[in-house]
């Protein structure tokens, strides 16, 4: 008989929303880097933050000596770097490869640190090279995009596409912290706004109806960009999402259920098949409109619950059909490609009322094409 033994790992996981995390009288990035005086400093940011925040370099290093100069223990910035932004970062190894080379070049230990700004795929990208270098340095998120601060910023993967598959080659591993700052979100364009909230209405029908109340009431609202309404639905999106990972007890998906990735099977499919033309948060709302309609098709899902989120969804102005969805041949590959990511067997969640869900573990393309086509607009008559 081998010897087994089980053991466990305590891990942090610290998060915290600020506003204008470079104000120097703003403690939030210092608490979380303090006590290091003889560390090292490298940062990374998304290109589109970069353009739309031409200061940021320059108020990431004031904010460093001035804190450091009313005494506290903080490490040297050895280097700002910008890197490509979107999706683009995960589609080859460049970033990680950058990420690797600042490790080696600026003596980053394992108790250094790399700071990663920027949307969800740049987080992924330099998060994946920081996990990598020494078997994982010190990675402090901060992430820009709506999305990023209500899903992936709170996750503990690292990834990139790779042979055409979402995240092929990625890495489970604890942020060091992750701090998210509203002020970022002023920059970005209406659509890539719009998009993060297809995961705030993911994990509101998972887990919370009062959240997804909130979503529908306020749709118009965060539509408009009215920070008062969208904040605290961002912020109890991350917070679910947080404890989920934390306490749900797989936080590195050892078995075969993955709630949080409700409507993803579909999602990962069509943001490839699209050659990323489609975002994640839109590819998202896709996929939750078409495996909630095959939920109703299967007699899972009160139709009223499936028109109800396709609706909310609609207010936000995100999509619910792409013409790719009627290769449903596309589609099966899709599961496949989503079972062999995950290992063991097929596990799709599928809604069955607001707030719960159930596994399923197989799925029929006959009723997967109806659910497709029972998706497409109807041409006016
Ligand atoms: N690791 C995880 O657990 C996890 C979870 C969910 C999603 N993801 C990944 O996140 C990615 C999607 O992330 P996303 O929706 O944040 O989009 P994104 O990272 O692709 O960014 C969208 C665009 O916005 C730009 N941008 C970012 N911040 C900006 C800002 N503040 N101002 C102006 N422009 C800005 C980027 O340069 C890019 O062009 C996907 O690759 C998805 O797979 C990962
Ligand atoms: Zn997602």
């Amino acid at each position: 008989m081998p010897q087994s033994r089980s053991f466990q790992v305590d891990c942090q996981h610290r998060v915290a929303f600020t506003r204008d995390v470079f104000d120097p009288a703003n403690p939030a990035l210092a608490e979380v880097l303090s006590q290091s005086a003889e560390r090292r400093l490298i940062a990374f940011v998304d290109e589109g933050v970069a353009h739309t925040h031409p200061d940021l370099g320059t108020r990431l290093e004031q904010y460093l000596a001035t804190r450091t100069h009313a005494g506290e223990a903080l490490p040297s910035l050895r280097m700002i770097e910008v890197v490509s932004g979107g999706e683009a970062s995960k589609n080859s190894m460049s970033v990680a490869q950058q990420v690797l080379a600042a490790t080696d070049l600026h003596g980053i230990d394992r108790k250094s640190f790399v700071l990663a700004i920027g949307g969800g795929a740049v987080l992924d990208a330099v998060g994946f090279g920081a996990t990598i270098a020494h078997r994982g340095v010190r990675l402090i998120r901060l992430p820009t995009t709506t999305l990023a601060m209500d899903d992936a910023a709170m996750g503990v993967k690292n990834g990139i596409n790779h042979f055409g598959k979402k995240n092929f080659i990625g890495t489970f591993a604890v942020p060091w912290a992750v701090i998210a700052d509203e002020l970022f979100l002023h920059t970005l364009t209406d659509r890539h706004f719009l998009s993060g909230f297809s995961e705030a209405v993911k994990i509101a029908c998972l887990k919370d109806p009062a959240l997804f109340d909130a979503i529908e009431r306020d749709a118009s609202r965060i539509r408009a960009r009215d920070y008062s309404a969208a904040m605290p639905i961002i912020a109890r999106s991350a917070t679910l999402h947080l404890d989920h990972i934390t306490q749900s007890g797989d936080p590195f998906e050892l078995c075969e259920a993955r709630p949080l990735d409700f409507g993803h099977w579909a999602a990962h499919k069509l943001e490839s098949l699209s050659d990323y033309a489609i975002t994640h948060g839109e590819a998202v709302a896709i996929g939750i409109a078409l495996d909630c309609e095959y939920a109703v098709l299967s007699h899972l899902l009160d139709a009223e619950i499936a028109a109800r989120i396709r609706n909310c969804l609609h207010a936000l102005a995100l999509p619910t059909w792409h013409p790719l969805l009627m290769r449903v041949d596309h589609l099966a590959q899709g599961l496949e490609e989503f079972r062999e990511h995950l290992g063991g067997q097929l596990t799709v969640t599928h809604l069955r009322s607001m707030g719960s869900a159930s596994e399923v573990h197989e799925i029929d393309h006959a009723i997967l094409a109806a659910a497709a086509a029972a998706l497409a607009p109807r041409a006016s008559p």
